[in-house]
């Protein structure tokens, strides 16, 4: 299977991840993609409690990486919550050492606004496309891009 769609409010947002996860966790980095306030940090909190994260789960609006942890049968899984809203470009990406954390080869990327530096993220990938249908209701699709 490389797609998958859904549609959901935050009454069944935690279902969705579910769901979402069974198709994207075999990819270490997933794109998010989508207007502001279209639901991106929302849905990547709803997926990060699903997966057991503990720690407070903060925006990273005003930080370009947030690390997040979770415990797996093995070991402790690193997630990197990124937010690319205010880069300019791939140079500053760089700079900021982004592409780092995207080649760990053992922890998960979660990036918003993907656009801003789309030569650094590594394949294969999820790209994740999340837009509003109504004030409450999100429709979210994903592809694996190869
Ligand atoms: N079904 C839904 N899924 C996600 N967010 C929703 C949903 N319905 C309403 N919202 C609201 O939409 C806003 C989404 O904001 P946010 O997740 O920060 O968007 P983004 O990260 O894409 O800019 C929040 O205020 C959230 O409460
Ligand atoms: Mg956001």
């Amino acid at each position: 299977m490389s797609s998958f769609s859904t549609t959901f409010t935050l009454q069944d947002i935690d279902a969705a991840a579910q769901q979402f996860w069974q198709f994207a966790h075999t990819c270490r980095i997933l794109a998010f993609s989508g207007e502001m306030g279209a639901g991106k940090t929302t849905f990547i909190h709803a997926l990060c409690a699903q997966l057991g994260v503990e720690d407070a789960v903060s925006s990273p609006t005003f930080a370009l990486i947030n690390e997040y942890r979770f415990p797996t049968q093995d070991k402790e899984q690193i997630i990197y919550h990124m937010d690319w809203y205010r880069l300019r470009d791939t140079e500053e990406a760089i700079n900021a050492g982004l592409e780092d954390c995207l080649l760990q080869k053992d922890a998960y990327c979660f990036v918003e606004w993907p656009e801003k530096a789309l030569d650094i993220l590594p394949h294969p990938y999820i790209w994740v496309e999340i837009t509003s249908i109504t004030a409450t209701e999100r429709r979210l699709t994903a592809e694996l891009k190869q």
